[in-house]
């Protein structure tokens, strides 16, 4: 059976491939249009589908639209209410539901040869759901999901069991810790369903100052749902302005709500324990980006493993209603292989690219060891490697890379790519040496999805791998699956002893991450990275500006 799956509705649009139970493709419209997030996350963008993404997916496979079985589009109108009737105060969302109604209509016009009649709705929290427990390594397990909003619910616990989902809760808006958090995020000067991740970091500047009042206002109802409505936040700090400063009550406004995040979230996790007693949690929707939260749900949950999906937010949902319509026809989902689900091109297509680009470059032997010189150097190196990552963190085939050992490198990479100072970089580390440096989270942690201690001997080893608070949102990497990335930091390694590099997506503020050899290319033009690796070539910065003299 060959589906694709469709994310339209709220943000950060997207399209994956399933045929035969099996991931073929997954990617974001960002890639391809170079808009960040694919659209601005309003009702009234809801009619715009991620089609470059689309067709790129018919496009791997070498099949054409008439060939589908299904299209999976992970909202279903039928489940929605009146926004007035879920408390919600979002003037048009009665579109959002047109819109949605109309999809079938839509996607037929953009897949022409397509039967409108193919075109399946699956629900929001059900494409989430099985976006964490199909594409994981585990025929069953404990499933939660929690984002800002589906059609009438922000959450749902349930258990998969051989593709087959039981919900045990859902709660319905306005109730929505994801929301919480968005109106959090506005209220700090960041951008709303985009920035969340900003304020993650800025908690960690702060104090929990205000988290006894928050306990009254945030809290678990005992039976699998929550209370969590948005406060007048101008009671703690008033509004932020995006000044680039931080700091202050509004960090603690932060730290306080991020606090209360976890201890709800942890009890959440804790009563689908209770009612499932599963070896194993799976997890998505957007506050599964919460790295900080994850890790205490694995280290006070009796869950003895926890499974992220690494496009954890609703991009994941292409991939998980694609799946779940799969599954739904008897057709066992393969696990995910891997985040790396979007273009790539072959060594000679690159080598390609660079010669229509008229740039130097070396296809060298020793790669990896040429690449290690330079980051033992205190170089900075522009890392693309293989088919691009599904969800935004960058995990070692858009990369940025430098040196952990200088305390300096994190400003530096900020600087590269024009960001704010708080933000911090993440270390990659060799899977055999991981449990050596952290600790306090799972082990392999692949995704970067978990938040580690560092170990006290390390911490001035690797400065620029750890966060203010003495922990790092650690990638663990495995030769294995990832060789020209594990024998790069193994040459690091004998040079430096350090089995750790810093990492940090390729893109430069505001813009997507690179996707093509062509914005590869434009962001080593434009920051000032010192080394461009495009899979086993080698670009050089005096290479490239002493030929352009
Ligand atoms: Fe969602």
């Amino acid at each position: 059976m060959r589906v694709l799956g469709v994310n339209a509705i709220f943000h950060d649009p997207s399209a994956a491939l399933v045929v035969d139970g099996r991931i073929v493709a997954a990617a974001e419209e960002e890639r391809f249009s170079r808009r960040k997030h694919g659209k601005r996350p309003v009702a009234f963008s809801a009619w715009e589908l991620p089609e470059l993404a689309m067709h790129w997916c018919l496009k791997q496979a070498g099949l054409r639209p008439e060939e589908l079985d299904a299209v999976a589009y992970s909202f279903d109108p039928a489940l929605t209410k009146p926004a007035d009737d879920l408390g919600l105060s979002d003037p048009w969302d009665h579109l959002r539901v047109t819109y949605a109604q109309n999809a079938p209509n839509f996607i037929a016009t953009a897949l022409p040869g397509l039967d409108r009649d193919a075109v399946r709705f699956v629900a929001h929290h059900v494409a989430h759901a099985a976006s964490a427990a199909l594409a994981s390594p585990h025929r069953k397990s404990a499933v939660l999901v929690l984002d800002g909003r589906g059609e009438r619910a922000s959450h749902l616990a349930g258990r998969y069991t051989n593709g087959r989902l039981e919900i045990l809760a859902s709660q319905e808006l306005p109730q929505s810790l994801g929301l919480l958090y968005e109106s959090l995020t506005e209220h700090l000067g960041f951008l709303r369903s985009s920035d969340e991740y900003k304020v993650m970091a800025l908690a960690s500047y702060g104090q929990p100052r205000f988290l006894e009042e928050l306990r009254e206002l945030i809290r678990a109802d005992g039976n699998g749902g929550f209370v969590a409505e948005p406060p007048d936040w101008s009671r703690w700090a008033p509004p932020r302005i995006d000044d680039g400063s931080w700091g202050g009550d509004h960090a603690d406004l932060a730290c306080s709500i991020q606090h209360r995040l976890e201890e709800v979230l942890v009890e959440l996790a804790g009563w689908l324990y209770e009612q499932t007693g599963e070896r194993v949690l799976t997890m998505a929707g957007g506050t599964a980006l919460n790295c900080v939260a994850n890790s205490r749900i694995w280290r006070e949950t009796p869950f003895e493993e926890v499974w992220v999906q690494p496009a954890a937010g609703d991009a994941g949902t292409s991939l998980g209603a694609a799946l779940q319509i799969s599954a739904d026809h008897n057709e066992p989902a393969s696990m995910m292989p891997s985040a790396a689900l979007g273009r790539s091109w072959s060594d000679d297509e690159l080598a390609g690219w660079l010669r229509a680009a008229g740039v130097p470059f070396s296809t060298p032997d020793d790669l990896a060891g040429e690449v290690a010189d330079k980051l033992a150097a205190d170089g900075v190196i522009a890392w693309f490697d293989g088919r691009s990552e599904f969800g935004p963190r960058a995990l070692g085939y858009r990369s940025l890379l430098a040196h952990p050992g200088r305390a300096e490198n994190l400003e530096r990479l900020n600087d590269v790519k024009g960001r704010e100072q708080f933000r911090p970089v993440a270390p990659m580390v060799l899977l055999e040496h991981a449990a050596d440096i952290f600790t306090g989270g799972p082990i392999p942690s692949p995704y970067m999805l978990f938040v580690h201690d560092v170990k006290p001997e390390w911490r001035q080893r690797i400065p620029a791998a750890v966060h203010v608070d003495g922990t790092a949102r650690i990638q663990t990497v495995d030769p294995a699956t990832q060789p020209r990335l594990g024998s790069t930091i193994e040459q690091f390694y004998r040079r430096t002893g350090l089995p750790v590099v810093i990492n940090t997506s390729l893109n430069t503020a505001g813009r997507p991450m690179v996707d093509d050899p062509r914005d590869a290319l434009e962001l080593f033009g434009s920051a000032p990275v010192d080394l461009l690796v495009l899979g086993p070539h080698l670009v050089r910065r005096g290479g490239l500006f002493s030929a352009a003299t």
